[in-house]
């Protein structure tokens, strides 16, 4: 890939390489989510979507031929839905198409209302290692009003079935920020999540998505100010319980930090298949970093794949250094230098005067050859971003780049949710 207007050559490397897998149905959408989820009408048509995942990822594999997998995410939607059955023979087909690594990490992401007594030993047997539980709050109330399927208790059985099921590695998604809640109710949520010993946390805040029942009828948010106390104090809240904030919205004990999202945010490839499904591959001779996403819309997913319908769009090399930072500012601890110029292809040079910039406004903070967001960059982090954004031709107006920046508002001091690349990252 060329330099653009450096004479400095760097050369593409390749990154190390995951699979994304989407499920794309739900029992019922909640009324806050723009994921590609849907509600659930009749059965459930578990043996023709597996057969379509087993299609498409026969038509890409070749493309990462030789190339480890080093972690699978079984995202969506809802994938607890389908049996473990199910998903015990999608993970043996990628096992007979992808170089699978001895130590994979392979998450299932569950809604605590779909969880069967004995159901998690057997998606254990099926391969998983490592689950993600939509717990969202422990307050049946504010469960209603985000129109969730399960209650606090669900998730608290949902919970001790992963430990007795061996599955000590397990997340559990909380968001804050909600209608009615103060301080101490997002702290209580903390609490109980903690209560149940899981080895990760994520904590987001809510936002409101275009396009959802939500931004339709706005539920009353609690002010910006009171936001960000909540967030301040139940930061200190994980910290004290030896939960490492280690990006925006990700918290760990130590060893347990989400490998298959480290690898997103540090600009890894991934492919991505199902209905909808991004993926980014990396062609260190071909000089290119390209894209792909797949048909969005369930039914056409399950006639169409497997017949190659997935688009591939080249990223172009001037938007480069915005995708990578996008996604490895997110990372408290930062990125190295080495790692931007391996894996954009692109010279230190394009962004050094940006960063210096950044590090002279307090935004940054550069360690050797480590670049970090300060705290204050963190809560600013859009607009850290938006001063990579200067390199983006006119004519990008149409391309994803451009959208990348619109779930958060500029200048706020909301963190942006999803990463470029999105969708997949949980
Ligand atoms: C795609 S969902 C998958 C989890 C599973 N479907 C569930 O909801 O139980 C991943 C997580 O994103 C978070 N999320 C989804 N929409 C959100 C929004 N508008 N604001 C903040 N967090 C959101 C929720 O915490 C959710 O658990
Ligand atoms: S938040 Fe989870 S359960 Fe709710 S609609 Fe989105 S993907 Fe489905």
């Amino acid at each position: 890939m060329g330099s653009g207007s450096s004479a400095v050559t760097v050369v593409l490397e390749t990154p190390p390489l995951a699979l994304y897998v989407h499920f794309p149905w739900c029992v019922r959408k909640c009324p806050y989510c723009d994921f590609n989820s849907h509600t659930l009408h009749g059965d459930l048509e578990e043996r023709r979507y597996i057969e379509a995942l087993q299609c498409d990822l026969a038509t890409q594999a070749p493309a990462v031929a030789g190339r480890e997998v080093v972690s699978v995410f079984l995202g969506g939607g809802t994938p607890s839905l389908f049996s473990p059955r199910a998903v015990a023979a999608f993970l043996a087909c990628a096992g007979r198409h992808l170089a699978l690594a001895a130590d994979l990490e392979v998450t299932l992401e569950a809604n605590p209302g779909t969880i069967e007594r004995g159901r998690f030993a057997e998606y254990r047997a099926a391969g998983v290692n490592r689950v993600s539980l939509g717990a969202q709050s422990f307050d049946d109330g504010r469960l209603a009003a985000l129109g969730r399927i399960h209650c606090a208790e669900e998730t608290r059985r949902a919970a001790a079935e992963l430990h007795a099921a061996g599955l000590e590695n397990f997340n559990i998604d909380l968001m804050y920020g909600l209608p009615g809640q103060d301080v101490a109710g997002a702290l209580r949520d903390i609490d109980e999540a903690l209560a149940l010993c899981p080895s990760h946390l994520s904590h987001y805040q809510l936002t409101i998505e275009a396009g959802t029942v939500f931004a339709g009828r706005p539920p009353t948010l609690p002010t910006d100010e009171a936001t960000d106390e909540m967030l301040d104090a139940c930061r200190s809240r994980l910290d004290r319980a030896k939960f490492t904030q280690y990006e925006i919205s990700a918290y760990a004990l130590a060893g347990r930090r989400c490998r298959h999202n480290c690898n997103y945010w540090l600009f890894g490839d991934y492919l991505g298949v199902g209905a909808g499904a991004h993926g980014k591959l990396t062609s260190a001779s071909g000089g290119e970093v390209v894209r792909t996403t797949q048909v969005r819309e369930p039914r056409r997913y399950i006639s169409s794949a497997g017949r190659g319908t997935f688009t591939r769009t080249p990223v172009p090399a001037c938007e480069l250094p915005f995708e990578f930072m996008l996604n490895a500012l997110r990372l408290i601890e930062g990125f190295e230098v080495e790692t931007f110029t391996g894996r954009t292809g692109r010279p230190w040079e394009s962004v050094a005067g940006k960063m210096a910039d950044l590090v002279g406004e307090g935004l940054l903070v550069a360690t050797g050859a480590c670049y970090r967001a300060s705290p204050l960059g963190l809560s600013f982090l859009n607009e850290v971003l938006l001063r990579f954004v200067t390199e983006i031709p006119k004519t990008a107006g149409q391309s994803r780049l451009s959208t990348a920046l619109q779930p958060a508002p500029a200048l706020s001091k909301r963190a942006l949710f999803t990463g470029v690349g999105g969708g997949n990252v949980k």
